[in-house]
């Protein structure tokens, strides 16, 4: 199967079991099931599930395990797009093409969707029937260092003060490992988890989640500045109305270009040549030329 073929194949499987988490499980409260599923399926690209399942793939592990990863991931992916585009963080009023969880929704119940979401996330992880218990642990060791307050949490926290002042270059590289490669490099990591022989491969996949989830936010952050609201499915121009400390602060938009391309080359060095590898270098390439 081609790059193309097996991440629409595995993106109708995401799809399809992602939605299955979303039923309304108390009937006192509907709303929040609603506005938990009214973002997670809106239609991301579901690069992160896509990496969990290509990790388990190279690692040896089973797609059959790596479903429940891959879709806790989709989960927190979806938190944090609720929480980033509330009015306190970057105020953002559109998310994969609709109106924002909040505005739909109102603050108070997007806040709460994405504290259920998170949650929701490790319930998924911890219940997950095809790892043994020694690697769910591991799993849910390494997504909340990830996501936490060294990881995604601080980076948000790092990347809010960059709109009160501007930030060095060496801690907007910080803010970019940790509000979006940490969370990258977790799936990567993730996808190791489904197997015992797994742990061999987490440091090839520490490097390349870690890099290619730099050059992810590098492109992010130029395609705030090129592209246009419906085809990213976000507003354009959120960096610069909020004074927002980015990559283009730097670089111009080629060099920073160039920039994602060399650490793109690095992601991929040292996968090897299997069929997997393969995939997972075109997947980083794709990323680059990626308009959404
Ligand atoms: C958006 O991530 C947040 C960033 C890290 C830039 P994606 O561009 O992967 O968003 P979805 O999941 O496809 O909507
Ligand atoms: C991405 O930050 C990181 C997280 C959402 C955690 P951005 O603020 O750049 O993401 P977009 O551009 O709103 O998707
Ligand atoms: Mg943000
Ligand atoms: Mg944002
Ligand atoms: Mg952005």
């Amino acid at each position: 199967m081609s790059f193309k073929e097996l991440l629409k194949s595995d993106l109708e499987i995401i799809e399809r079991e992602l939605e299955k988490y979303f039923e309304v499980k108390d009937e006192a409260f509907p709303h929040l099931f609603e506005s938990m599923k009214y973002t997670t399926m809106a239609g991301g690209k579901r690069i992160r599930a896509f990496l969990v399942m290509m990790f388990a793939r190279l690692s040896g592990g089973s797609v059959e395990a790596a479903i429940p990863f891959a879709c806790a991931i989709e989960m927190i992916q979806a938190y944090t797009l609720i929480h980033d585009d509330l009015p306190c963080m970057d105020d953002d009023d559109m998310r994969r093409g609709k109106p924002s969880n909040h505005i739909v929704f109102g603050e108070a119940q997007a806040l709460l969707a994405g504290d259920a979401l998170l949650t929701y996330a490790f319930e998924v992880c911890a219940d997950n029937k095809h790892v043994s218990p020694s690697n769910i642990t591991k799993a849910v060791s390494i997504l909340a260092k990830c996501i936490g307050a060294c990881g995604t949490v601080g980076g948000q926290v790092l990347d809010l003060e960059g709109e009160k002042r501007k930030l060095t270059k060496e801690e907007l590289y910080h803010v970019h490992d940790l509000k979006t490669s940490a969370l990258i490099q977790a799936s990567a990591l993730l996808g190791c988890c489904t197997s015992d022989k797994g742990r061999e491969y987490f440091d090839v996949a520490k490097k390349y989640g870690h890099n290619i989830g730099i050059a992810f936010q590098v492109i992010d952050d130029i395609l705030d500045v090129i592209s246009d609201e419906e085809t990213l499915g976000k507003p354009i121009g959120s960096d610069a109305e909020s004074n927002k400390t980015t990559f283009l602060d730097f670089y111009s938009i080629e060099d920073a270009k160039k920039y994602a391309e060399a650490i793109t080359e690095e992601a991929c060095n040292g996968l090897g040549d299997g069929d997997s590898a393969k995939v997972l270098k075109e997947l980083a390439y794709y990323l680059l030329e990626r308009t959404n």
